[in-house]
């Protein structure tokens, strides 16, 4: 049939009105890749959204060859609002992709933090064995009920997705599991448990966190709590896991539970705390004593990190939100506010008969250096200055070392003096990074100047590896046994690098800067 004149002419208009659309998201995003390496503030190794706000990272699960990485975000604000979750994908944990949003409020209320698995045999009945359901758990937090003054506006829905995530259902008969009158009843952590052949779910309700298990993901039972005489209780408990991990040089598997407090953190605000112990897909028996509280990242910008779902390889993979609740809606960027932590690889290991958690950077990051200097025997007395020998900007870049036990710092500056500090101190045997002098940090008094860690490990030296972002600073002690993340806003980038023996001399056996180029020069905006 051939077209009218009118529908040609209508015709033609909708291809030019297609290729002016094209060619203006083109240059949207070619635009907004050049403001992602131009901005002020931008990390340049670390996931943002590409404007506006960003917190929690959400329904983290590996599908068809993507990693997906959903995150608590108000497209409309760079403060905190109603929530939406955000959406990108990587192929490697390093470069990402954005995409536009994956689940916007409905009329049961804002998405609030939850997970995402592969339902492989179809429980669900969302999709088929063919093409299995990835099926999102969130909590519902309803605003509107929570302004008529009552306290069961949280609730837990389910979404599924038949075209790798791109496209989202809400379950119609959401939701799945109801308020019994507790105001804090969120954030579901959902993973198979293999030997009891159910999905189970971990839940954050106020002061502990509560298990169920389903046989399909609509139909939850309760199954036990923990935690009301555990741990941290600063603030309320925030963003469960629960994961099995195996024992370094074992073949033995321990639990893991993940729980973030805010505020209650060792630094002030939020942090996020570990236990270990055991799990027989009913209730959760922790280790040994009480009164000792583990954390999984003690700087403080390490909030509500889960693992990935569905991970080949064994390997479990972490990430946080980059960021503090005590100041989160006030630090100094402009477009965007909120970053998510570099992924890790989590591992257990045994130290004198009690076992911790240790993170180490994901090798795909380091897959990803362009030039490396290694320098070797570095005999310290009170200061060297080792600028000269490195020749790039340290910017963004990896620097590694193995010392003695002693006093040390690694000191990183900017033609501005600005600087930013981090190493040992063998008297309070605490680790620490000093941001005092590194630029803006008196937008709220919250943001410390000098964040300290514990050392768990025993050994006569210390192994560091430090990524230098933008502004941002991770530091992995004693192989990732203690872990720093913080965030700093200098004005221009670190390009000297000194290393101080503040009680005398100290030998450094090696040291190894790595330089890293921008994760956004990639082909992907
Ligand atoms: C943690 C958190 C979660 C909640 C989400 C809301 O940062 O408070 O408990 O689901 O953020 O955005």
């Amino acid at each position: 049939m051939k077209p009218s004149i009118l529908n040609k002419s209508l015709l033609i208009l909708l291809i030019a009105m297609n290729l002016f659309s094209c060619s203006v998201q083109e240059r949207a995003s070619e635009v907004s890749q050049q403001e992602k390496t131009s901005e002020p503030y931008r990390h340049q190794l670390h996931f943002t959204p590409a404007e506006k706000w960003m917190n929690d990272p959400n329904g983290m699960v590996f599908h068809n060859g993507e990693y997906h990485l959903f995150y608590q975000h108000y497209p409309d604000s760079t403060v905190w609002g109603p929530m939406h979750w955000g959406h990108a994908v990587s192929s490697d944990l390093v470069h990402w992709e954005h995409l536009p949003v994956a689940l916007y409020p409905d009329s049961l209320g804002y998405i609030f933090s939850g997970s995402a698995i592969v339902d492989k045999n179809n429980t669900s009945g969302f999709g088929t064995l063919e093409n299995p359901p990835l099926v999102a758990i969130y909590t519902y937090h309803d605003a509107e009920k929570e302004k008529t003054g009552r306290i069961d506006y949280q609730t837990q829905g389910i979404a599924y997705s038949l075209d790798n995530g791109r496209k989202w259902s809400k379950y119609e008969n959401n939701p799945v599991i109801r308020n019994p009158g507790i105001k804090d009843f969120r954030d579901p952590k959902v993973s198979w448990h293999a030997s009891s052949k159910k999905w189970v779910m971990i839940l954050a309700v106020l002061d502990h966190v509560e298990l169920y298990g389903s046989p399909d993901l609509k139909s939850w039972t309760k199954l036990s709590e923990f935690g009301k005489d555990f741990g941290a209780h600063g603030g309320v408990w925030e963003c469960p896991d629960l994961f099995p991990l195996t024992i370094e040089g074992e073949s033995k598997q321990k639990w893991v539970m993940l729980v973030s407090i805010n505020p209650g953190g060792p630094n002030v605000g939020s942090a996020t705390q570990y236990f270990v112990g055991e799990f027989d897909g009913k209730t959760f028996k922790p280790d040994g004593d009480k009164s000792q509280i583990k954390w999984i990242d003690w700087g403080q910008d390490n909030y509500a990190g889960v693992t990935y779902s569905n991970i080949p390889d064994k390997r479990t993979i972490f990430m946080g939100w980059m960021n503090n609740w005590a100041y989160a809606q006030i630090l100094p960027t402009e477009k965007w506010r909120g970053a998510a932590t570099l992924a890790r690889d989590l591992s257990l290991v045994n130290v004198e008969g009690s076992f911790f958690v240790k993170s180490t950077l994901v090798p795909e990051l380091l897959e990803h250096a362009s030039e490396t200097i290694t320098l070797r025997d570095l005999q310290v007395s009170d200061s060297i200055n080792l600028t000269t020998q490195i020749k790039f900007s340290l910017g963004t870049s990896i620097i590694e070392g193995v010392t003695e036990a002693k006093d040390f710092n690694i000191e990183l500056s900017n033609d501005k003096n600005q600087k930013i500090r981090t190493g040992y101190d063998s008297k309070s045997n605490q680790f620490f990074v000093d941001r005092t002098h590194s630029g803006n940090n008196t937008f709220s008094k919250d943001f410390h100047g000098v964040v300290y860690a514990d050392r768990y490990a025993k050994n006569d030296t210390i192994r560091f590896t430090i990524v230098v972002d933008v502004s941002s600073i991770e530091v992995y002690f004693d192989n990732g046994l203690t872990v720093m993340t913080n965030l700093f806003f200098a004005d221009e980038p670190m390009t000297a690098l000194k290393v101080n023996a503040p009680a005398g001399k100290i030998s450094i056996k090696e040291l190894q800067v790595r330089k890293l180029s921008s994760i956004w020069t990639k082909q992907n905006q």
